[in-house]
């Protein structure tokens, strides 16, 4: 019997509680791959009151006995990895188990430097990216010009091609710096622009072919004895009939392909990107886990049409303690977008839903849905636009459905729900078209309630 490959993916614009999730799902399976994404992901986990924090390390790293994997489809940032690692040997967290794709993508020092600089010449016009470096690092990937994992391990391969990949980004950096000394000097801010020369004219370590090889040689020798063939690890577990937990980092909205272009991330989040960036078949994916918060949130700019500047927005932002996990910046709050929810199910192929963030909206009298779009040319939309203009002045039209009052934080079966939230959950799973397994009540692990039986992937 072949094992089941599950996919957890983000429904809405990340942030959704995947983390969580994935390590209450890890419980059933044997092993847990990353297959997208770098350290812009933060997956958060609250186990008996210690809360972990996740960048690149897959959530189910926290059980010794399960196989985690970081697949080929990653963008990897040696340092921050090696961070992580250590902080969890020192909280005691054996790392035995941690296998890295000798063909995943290194996030080099000038990925990071050209994210900023990309995002400073935008101007008001930038994406807001978390500025790790995942933009340049992929569009080196499809340049060809990317250094991989296993470059690590020879370090003549190494210094050719990190030499090849320098050049032009110091070429764009150079144009960059002028540019912005250009108009600096123009804004009459003449004093800054001698700091600034020297700054540029200053060798950068960051972009000296020397320093980088020898530090990423380094990283090569500690990370050496985590480097395999994750493809062949996957294939041999489902062979073995076990089950594989493919961990989604940022969402649906966000898909390269799929999401709100151009203010996406740089790789494709939704389940199918799990085929590529795993090296697995689709027929080796038997569910696919939806999660979506109980409202919505978005971190970095772009269309968000229930986005609220009200109370209610303030009462999610704060009950919610929405401020991003790798950037700490405030995340920006609305209601529940079934358009979107609607247009991600389908996306996915989702098999079941997980509502996170439950307990949050306690309080509220009134719970709005978005169950359409009207354009400014007064055109209703039922189905999630796929022409940007049309997006971005979408004004959302809602259904009201009835708040509730009481704290669900200790609510552990459907019947410890008030009829109101049961009476929410129902209209969002009919809306989706698909059923919701597993409702999120609070941070820790054990403040969720299983719908319908039968907690874990069956
Ligand atoms: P991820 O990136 O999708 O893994 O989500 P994050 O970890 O960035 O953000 C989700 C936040 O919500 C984290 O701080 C979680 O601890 C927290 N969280 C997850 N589920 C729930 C829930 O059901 N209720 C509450 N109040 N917090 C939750
Ligand atoms: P998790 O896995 C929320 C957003 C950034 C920005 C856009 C592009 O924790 O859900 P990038 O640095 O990827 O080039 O930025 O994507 N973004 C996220 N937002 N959660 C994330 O990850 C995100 N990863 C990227 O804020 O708008
Ligand atoms: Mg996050």
């Amino acid at each position: 019997m072949p094992g089941t490959g599950v996919v957890i993916v983000g429904a809405q614009w990340g942030d959704e509680g995947k983390g969580k999730v994935v390590d209450l799902l890890a419980e059933g399976a044997e092993a847990i791959v990353r297959f997208q994404g770098g350290n812009n992901a933060g997956h958060t986990i609250v186990r008996d009151g210690e809360e972990f924090k996740f960048h690149l390390i897959p959530s189910g790293i926290l059980y010794a006995d399960k196989l985690c994997m970081i697949g080929n489809g990653v963008v990897l940032d040696p340092r921050i990895l090696l961070g992580e690692i250590d902080g969890l040997k020192r909280r005691g967290v054996d790392v035995g188990n941690l296998r890295i794709s000798a063909n995943a993508h290194l996030i080099m020092p000038y990925h990071v430097l050209l994210d900023t600089a990309g995002e400073i010449k935008l101007g008001k016009l930038s994406i807001g990216t978390t500025r790790r470096g995942i933009g340049p690092c992929y569009a080196d990937k499809a340049l060809r010009l990317g250094i991989r994992v296993q470059d690590l391990l020879d370090e003549k391969i190494l210094r050719k091609k990190i030499m090849a990949a320098l050049e032009p980004k110091q070429q764009a950096l150079r144009e960059l710096s002028v540019q912005r000394r250009k108009l600096r000097k123009e804004a009459g801010e003449g004093g800054r622009e001698g700091a600034d020369q020297s700054a540029a004219e200053a060798p950068d370590p960051r972009l000296d072919l020397h320093s980088i090889t020898e530090e990423f040689a380094g990283y090569g020798h500690r990370l050496e004895p985590h480097i395999a063939d994750t493809a062949r690890l996957c294939w041999e577990q489902l062979d073995e009939g076990r089950t594989v937990l493919f961990e989604g980092a940022q969402a649906t909205l966000l898909d390269l392909d799929h999401g709100t272009y151009p203010f996406v991330t740089s790789s494709n989040p939704i389940a199918g990107a799990a085929c590529v960036g795993a090296g697995i078949g689709p027929t080796d994916i038997g569910q696919v886990w939806g999660v979506t918060k109980a409202y919505a949130t978005r971190v970095g700019a772009g269309p968000f049409p229930t986005e609220l500047d009200d109370e209610a927005g303030r009462h999610m932002l704060e009950r919610g303690h929405e401020y991003g996990t790798t950037t700490g910046r405030e995340r920006r709050c609305g209601w529940m977008d079934l358009v979107a929810l609607r247009y991600a199910v389908r996306l996915n192929r989702m098999t079941a839903l997980t509502v996170t963030k439950l307990d949050v909206l306690s309080g509220l009298d009134t719970l709005r849905v978005a169950v359409r779009y009207r354009s400014r040319e007064g055109a209703i939309f039922d189905t999630f636009p796929y022409h940007q203009s049309i997006l971005h002045s979408a004004a959302p039209e809602y259904e009201d459905l009835p708040g509730f009052d009481a704290d669900l934080t200790q609510c552990r079966s459907e019947d410890d729900l008030p009829p109101q939230a049961r009476a929410y959950l129902d209209y969002i799973a009919d809306f989706a078209g698909v059923p919701i397994r597993l409702v999120g009540v609070g941070p820790g692990r054990d403040q969720v309630v299983w719908i319908g039986g039968n907690p874990g992937v069956v």
